[in-house]
């Protein structure tokens, strides 16, 4: 069975190894990931956000099943040109993509189903109407409609002082974007909870928590994701009825989603908050995240490609995981995420990692007679997985100590402080 991937990321890296162990694979990337790279059996260099590049090479290369992994890749359409070619396919198309690049369509449907756990929001197209729904909320956040890679969404407290601040904001993304979205700030503590869905039915993956921040303590500006963890089950700081709630919100999405004739295919990631009201849901993405689906993908037991193939045959059934502890840490340049320092060689000590029992997923690097160098961007995830969460962390700086080259990492993220923490925040909330 031959298999296409689209993307390039470490996120992409542990997708490729899945899709391996029981097929083979074809991989489209942007830039060679010299881990994929390994792993195919083909591989092909293009603009992935190129719908008809894809479309023409998976017709060519005869591919039974595709998957398409990266938010702007799925917001170009390319899934859509796969099926058009007549390829199986389990990822969303553009429109249901939506869902992920269009924040205001997510709030809409949410508000048309009444489904549960929005936070007030107004999507506002003038400064006069800004102004109002500002003064009216209080705390607020400001969204740009659209992808941004992470970093359009500013929060009063965190990145506005007063409502000077965040009307600049406002107005440049009005004159840029003619609308965007304020929402009621929320407080509490997020997760992220993955999903395969077939469009009907969906099966939930453990839920993880990332870390956006740069820096220990969670300071700093925010990134594309530093590390995260899972046990496996329930996040410490959550209850059964947290991980119910987002159930409900995800399955609920996915049924108004039908209702408007729109199938979301693939996986779907509902990233949500517990706050003192109850779970509230911060956004969907259409994909995986990445770090996220390194910890769930190191867990699955399900064979991937079969899931996959249940997906596009509209008969998914419960994917099993084993429940157990995982740590993810990315390892970044020098001076990430505003200022890092490219081009900078790295190698990994393959044998010592293998000792480790841990594992390392190649993110935005690129070969060069066969040596490996850093880009701006985040260089190399490891992840531990244990029996307990202190252990997989343990691991996972195990891991981190194998790659050589100037890149740092968050230590704290999985440590027993830093958990304990987001518990006695919840705790104090829900008091
Ligand atoms: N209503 C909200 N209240 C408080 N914080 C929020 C709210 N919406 C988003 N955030 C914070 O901003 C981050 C980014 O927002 P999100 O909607 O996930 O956009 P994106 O991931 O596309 O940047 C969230 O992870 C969360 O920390
Ligand atoms: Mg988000």
């Amino acid at each position: 069975m031959k298999v296409l991937l689209v993307g390039n990321g470490a996120r992409e890296h542990i997708i490729a190894e899945q899709i391996a162990r029981s097929a083979e694979l074809y991989a489209i990337m942007s830039k060679k990931n010299p881990g994929i790279a390994e792993l195919a059996q083909k591989f092909y260099l293009t603009n992935i956000t190129n719908p008809e590049a894809v479309g023409l090479w998976a017709i060519k290369e005869d591919i039974d099943i595709a998957f398409v992994s990266p938010d702007v890749v799925l917001a170009a359409g390319v899934s859509d040109a796969l099926e058009n070619a007549d390829i199986p396919i389990a990822s969303p198309i553009k429109a249901a993509a939506r869902i992920e690049w269009d924040k205001s369509y997510a709030r809409s449907l949410m508000k048309k189903y009444a489904i549960k756990g929005s936070p007030n929001f107004e999507i506002v197209k003038t400064r006069k109407d800004a102004l109002r729904v500002i003064k009216d909320l209080g705390q607020v956040a400001i969204k740009p409609i659209g992808l941004t890679g992470g970093k359009g969404v500013m929060v009063s407290g965190d990145h506005f002082g007063d409502i000077k601040d965040t009307m600049d904001y406002v107005c440049e993304l009005l004159k840029k974007d003619k609308q965007v979205l304020i929402e009621e700030k929320i407080i509490g503590e997020e997760f992220s909870l993955q999903l395969f869905s077939d469009g009907k039915r969906i099966s939930l993956m453990p839920p993880v928590q990332d870390h956006k921040r740069a820096y220990e303590f969670d300071l700093g500006p925010n990134t594309g994701g530093m590390g995260s963890y899972s046990t496996g089950k329930l996040l410490p700081f959550m209850c059964n009825d947290d991980l119910e709630k987002g159930r409900q919100i995800s399955q609920a999405v996915i049924d108004a989603l039908r209702k408007e004739d729109v199938e979301f295919k693939g996986v779907l990631y509902t990233q949500l908050m517990c706050t003192q009201d109850g779970v509230k849901l911060i956004e969907f993405n259409a994909r995986f995240g990445d770090p996220e689906a390194i910890n769930v993908l190191s867990l699955i037991k399900t064979q991937f490609v079969d899931i996959l193939q249940s997906i596009v045959d509209e008969n998914l059934s419960q994917v099993s995981f084993s429940e157990k502890p995982s740590v993810v840490k990315y390892l970044v340049p020098v001076g990430y995420p505003n200022k890092s320092i490219p081009d900078s060689e790295i190698s990994i000590d393959k044998k010592k990692m293998w000792d480790s029992g841990a594992k390392y997923y190649y993110a935005s690097v690129y070969e060069n007679n066969g040596k490996i160098y850093t880009t701006n961007s985040r260089a190399v995830a490891v992840v531990g997985v244990n029996n307990s969460l202190e252990n997989a962390e343990e691991k996972a700086e195990e891991a981190a100590r194998c790659v050589h080259g100037p890149l740092w990492h968050r230590k704290d993220i999985g440590t027993y402080s830093l958990v304990q923490k987001r518990i006695e925040n919840m705790g104090r909330l829900r008091a």
